[in-house]
């Protein structure tokens, strides 16, 4: 048996985005921007993907840029906003403590050019608290980044409290929306934001693309400059068939948005509650709620996460440890130790994220082998008994 429990890391193409894929591919070869028929053919292709993702969440079509996918979209969020404010005077950014990469490393190498940035912190169930934002945030405050859900944990933040306080410092608000668009009923105007970012490879659409709503009247600089596409906002010719992919991903999502976040919510439950009672010495990492629907983060006592993934993989299961671009590395994760969590129970958590395929046999699988794999592992790190004298 073979078990992929990696969505949040990725996801497999729903059949129905393949085959959008495919046909764009091998029809819609036109480049959008040509005002002939085989340029229109294109254009049409993305108009429609275009009001598919602003319908997942509740923006309007206008306000969608295409991207090469969620790295893109979070430097084009900060570096768009930053650069666009700058002659305001306003020089400072502000993002939690357990953001992806593409957000920490986007502010640290602003730093690099002079910026001010600072993180919040986060409290010991991963949740940004919104008067450690109050406390940090200043009137020369460009930007607030703060993650919808995280990825390592799946913990949903207070984006429409948080958005308000920036708003009342007259800086803008952006979102990292790339674990939660698809999994979670998300909307542009309910959380008050001014940017949000999605990947489509998180929600059974193609790698390499994805979007930032960037709300009508915010003003951004391009982060990558040359001809008129996506109205001025994103030059390069659009990837056609990749977007077309996005579109049908994001049109299946929302409907299947309540019935999938149910079912899935109770397989993923159904695996905590099982890993819990079979294996001793486990703990469940960050809040239990809010939370995304397929995410759970556990420590294993006396288990490197490292060693207890490769025996998973050898039994045929995919799980991670802590986010997917630090695994294979020991680095302890950024997000448990913002968290405070011990030395330990930041170094041996593994990561299950389930999603459109997963069953109720696959989490009975996984829950049936583990409490072997532990106790194998952690026999093998006991200290002898000393000997009787
Ligand atoms: C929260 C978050 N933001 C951004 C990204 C980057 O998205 P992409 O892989 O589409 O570049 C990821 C990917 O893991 C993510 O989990």
């Amino acid at each position: 048996m073979r078990v992929y429990f990696d969505y949040n890391a990725t996801t497999p193409l729903a059949p129905e985005a393949t085959e959008a894929v495919v046909r764009a591919t091998q029809d819609v070869f036109g480049n959008a921007s040509s005002v002939h028929h085989f340029g229109q053919q294109a254009k049409a292709a993305l108009d429609g993907a275009r009001s598919a993702v602003a319908a997942l969440i509740h923006g309007d079509p206008s306000e969608i840029v295409f991207t090469a996918g969620g790295t893109e979209s979070d430097n084009f969020a900060i570096r768009g906003a930053a650069e666009a404010l700058e002659p305001s005077g306003r020089k400072h950014l502000v993002a939690s403590a357990i953001e992806h990469e593409a957000v920490l490393n986007t502010l640290r190498a602003l730093a690099r050019r002079g910026w001010r940035t600072t993180l919040v912190p986060v409290d010991a169930s991963g949740i940004v608290a919104a008067d450690r934002l109050n406390e940090i945030i200043t009137d020369d405050t460009a930007l607030v980044s703060v993650m919808h859900a995280n990825n390592e944990i799946g913990t949903v933040q207070p984006i429409a409290e948080l958005a308000a306080i920036a708003h009342a410092h007259g800086a803008l608000m952006h979102t990292d929306a790339v674990q939660s668009a698809g999994k979670i009923p998300v909307d542009v105007r309910s959380l008050g934001v001014d940017l949000l970012s999605l990947s489509a490879h998180k929600f059974n659409g193609p790698k390499g693309a994805g979007a930032l709503w960037l709300k009508r009247g915010v003003r951004m600089l391009p982060i990558l400059t040359g001809g008129k596409h996506e109205r001025n906002r994103r030059a390069g010719t659009e990837n056609v068939p990749a977007i077309a992919g996005l579109g049908v991903a994001a049109q299946l999502a929302a409907e299947k948005l309540e019935r999938e976040g149910a079912r899935v919510a109770t397989l993923r439950d159904r695996l905590e509650e099982g890993i819990l009672r079979a294996v001793s010495g486990t703990v469940v990492n960050g809040a239990r709620t809010p939370r995304v629907p397929n995410t759970t983060n556990i420590s294993f006592d006396r288990v490197e996460a490292e060693s207890l993934l490769i025996a998973l993989d050898l039994e045929g299961v995919a799980v991670s440890t802590g986010s997917a671009c630090s695994s294979g590395t020991l680095e302890p994760s950024h997000v448990l130790k913002a968290m405070g969590l011990a030395a330990h129970r930041t170094q041996n958590s593994l990561r299950f994220s389930l999603g459109l395929y997963s069953t109720e046999e696959e989490v009975d699988f996984v829950i049936g082998v583990l409490p072997r794999l532990v106790e194998k592992l952690r026999s093998l790190t006991r200290k002898p008994e000393p000997r009787p004298a």
